[in-house]
C-alpha cells in the first residue's frame, strides 16, 4: 500500500520504517531537515506523500495540523490515520476534550476526508520492539476509532502490520475517550518507574 507519512518526528519516522519493512511503499514529509527525510527513505512535500496514497499519516503536534495540512493538498476521499493529540504547546494538557476530540476537530478542518483515530495510545519508544516481537500470539492492542468502514479495515491492517492487535472502538466521537487514555500511558511511560516500552492489551475473561 502506498503511504504517505505528515510529520516525520518520532511517530512519523518509526511508523513509516515499520511499514516500508512491512513492504508498504510510504513517502516521508514535514519535517525541517530534508537530509533526515532523505535518510528515512523516499521523501517529498506533503502534497506529494499525500498524491496517491492509500493512507496517510497525520504525526505532527496539534500546534502544526493546519500548516501541514495546508501544505498537503487535497485530502478529500482519503484514508487519514492520525496519532496526532490535542496538545497545548508544553505538552501537559489536551486542549480539547469531554465534549470534542482532536480526531472530530481534524474531521471538521477536512470534512472530506475519512479520519481514523490510532497509534496515540502508545509511546514511540515501543514502536520497533512491538514490530520485532510481531511473531508472538497475543500482541498488544491498538484502539481505533473512525466513522467509514472501509478507512478503519485499511487502518486496521496497517496496525495488523505494525506488530499489534487491532481494537475497534467505534465510531469517531469515541475519540473523546481513547485521548484522555493516551494520558495515562504518557503517566505510565514517562513519570512512573519502567522505562517508556510501554503497550497494553485489553482482556476479556
Ligand atoms: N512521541 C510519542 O510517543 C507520541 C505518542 C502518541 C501520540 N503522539 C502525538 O503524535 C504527534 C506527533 O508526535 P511526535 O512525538 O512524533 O512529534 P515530533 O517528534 O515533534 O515530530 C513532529 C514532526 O513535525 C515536524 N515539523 C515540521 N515543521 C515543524 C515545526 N515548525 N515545528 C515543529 N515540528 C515541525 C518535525 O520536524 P523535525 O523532524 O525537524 O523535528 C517532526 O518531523 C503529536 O500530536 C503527539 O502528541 C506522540
Amino acid at each position: 500500500m502506498r503511504i504517505g507519512i505528515l510529520g516525520s518526528g518520532r511517530m512519523g519516522a518509526k511508523l513509516g520504517t515499520i511499514w516500508a519493512r512491512a513492504g508498504h511503499d510510504v513517502l516521508f514529509s514535514y519535517s525541517r531537515s530534508p537530509a533526515k527525510l532523505r535518510r528515512l527513505g523516499n521523501s517529498g512535500s506533503p502534497a506529494q506523500a499525500a498524491a496517491n496514497a492509500a493512507a496517510v499519516l497525520l504525526a505532527v503536534h496539534w500546534s502544526r495540523v493546519d500548516d501541514v495540512l495546508s501544505q498537503a493538498g487535497d485530502l478529500s476521499g482519503k484514508t487519514i490515520v492520525s496519532c496526532s493529540l490535542p496538545m497545548n504547546a508544553d505538552d501537559t494538557e489536551l486542549v480539547v476534550a469531554h465534549t470534542s476530540s482532536g480526531a472530530e476537530e481534524l474531521a471538521r478542518k477536512i470534512p472530506a476526508a475519512h479520519i481514523v483515530s490510532a497509534f496515540s495510545t502508545v509511546p514511540s519508544e515501543v514502536l520497533l520492539a512491538v514490530f520485532a516481537a510481531r511473531r508472538r500470539k497475543n500482541r498488544p492492542n491498538v484502539v481505533y476509532c473512525g466513522d467509514e468502514a472501509k478507512s478503519k479495515r485499511v487502518v486496521a491492517r496497517l496496525i495488523r502490520d505494525a506488530g499489534f492487535d487491532p481494537l475497534d472502538c467505534g465510531p469517531l466521537r469515541i475519540a473523546r475517550y481513547i485521548e484522555p487514555f493516551t494520558m495515562l500511558v504518557g503517566q505510565l511511560a514517562y513519570e512512573r518507574p519502567g522505562g517508556p516500552e510501554l503497550a497494553y492489551r485489553f482482556l476479556r475473561s
